[in-house]
């Protein structure tokens, strides 16, 4: 109960285990400025390294990168992985894909090993992060191909997500550069409305009527695209 209360309350309660809580709640930063070390201890102690990999880069399977991503898009997307507002479809094992960070970050009695100031701060600090530089495609496109989904991306995509998927809007998400595996998931799952959370539907109708293959040549040309470009 205290820690439910507390948790309301947005008090640093003294629900992890290993004694790993910050001493005392870290100092509200100035604006613009992120205390990165306590930020990346966080990262470590809250296990976000294990599967999203060091410092937000070269996260394990399919999962996806973070350095460089949004903050503001990263707060609402783990509070609602927390609160199973975001489940998405199934992975190559066949759990909910978000599954496995919410029992990482979800005790069993339900207390969160995380709290939203710590989220915050996690995020403003892997917002500041360099993003991963794409790899090039194993197979790139042909050339008429890769017109073809620039094509379809100015279209469909580039009125929210800007240029190349690397300048989105307020709020909405960063996908230059992200791993290809993911973007297909995604893209699959807000089609499907196995991902329903956040503002999801205002993309539904433009992913609505994609065939796998569309979906497929976007995600190749996305994943290629620098995410430092503007
Ligand atoms: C057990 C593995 C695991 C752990 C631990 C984990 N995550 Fe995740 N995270 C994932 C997976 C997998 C997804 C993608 C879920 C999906 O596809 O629906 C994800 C998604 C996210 C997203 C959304 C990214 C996007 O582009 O939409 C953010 C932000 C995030 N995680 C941050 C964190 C932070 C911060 C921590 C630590 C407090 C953390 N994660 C711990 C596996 C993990
Ligand atoms: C009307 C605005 C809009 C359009 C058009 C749009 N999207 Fe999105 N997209 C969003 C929003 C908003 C989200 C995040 C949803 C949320 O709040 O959870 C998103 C999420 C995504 C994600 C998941 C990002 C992540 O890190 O998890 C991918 C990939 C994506 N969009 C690709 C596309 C592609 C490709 C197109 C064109 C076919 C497209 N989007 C068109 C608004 C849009």
């Amino acid at each position: 109960m205290m820690v439910v209360v507390a948790a309301a309350l947005g008090v640093h309660a003294p629900a992890h285990a290993q004694g790993a809580a910050p001493a005392a709640a870290p100092a509200a930063p100035a604006a613009g400025a992120v205390d990165a070390a306590a930020a990346r201890k966080l990262y470590l102690t809250r296990s976000c390294i294990a599967c999203h990999g060091k410092d937000g880069k070269k996260a394990i399977q399919d999962y996806p990168e973070l350095a460089g991503q949004r903050a503001d898009y990263m707060v609402a997307q783990v509070e609602d992985i927390l609160s199973g507002k975001r489940v998405g479809g199934p992975d190559a094992s066949g759990n909910p894909r978000a599954k496995g960070m919410r029992g990482a970050l979800i005790a069993p009695d339900g207390a969160r090993r995380v709290t939203a100031d710590e989220v915050k701060l996690i995020s403003s600090w892997l917002a500041s992060l360099e993003p991963v530089k794409p790899a090039a495609a194993p197979t790139p496109p042909a050339p008429d191909k890769l017109a073809a989904a620039e094509k379809m991306y100015v279209e469909k995509c580039e009125a929210c997500h800007g240029p190349k998927g690397a300048a989105p809007q307020e709020g909405f998400p960063l996908i230059a550069g992200q791993k290809k595996a993911y973007i297909v998931a995604q893209m699959t799952d807000i089609k499907s409305k196995a991902r329903a959370n956040g503002q999801s539907e205002a993309m539904l109708p433009f992913v609505a009527e994609l065939s796998d293959a569309d979906i497929d040549l976007l995600a190749t040309y996305i994943s290629a695209q620098d995410p430092t470009s503007k």
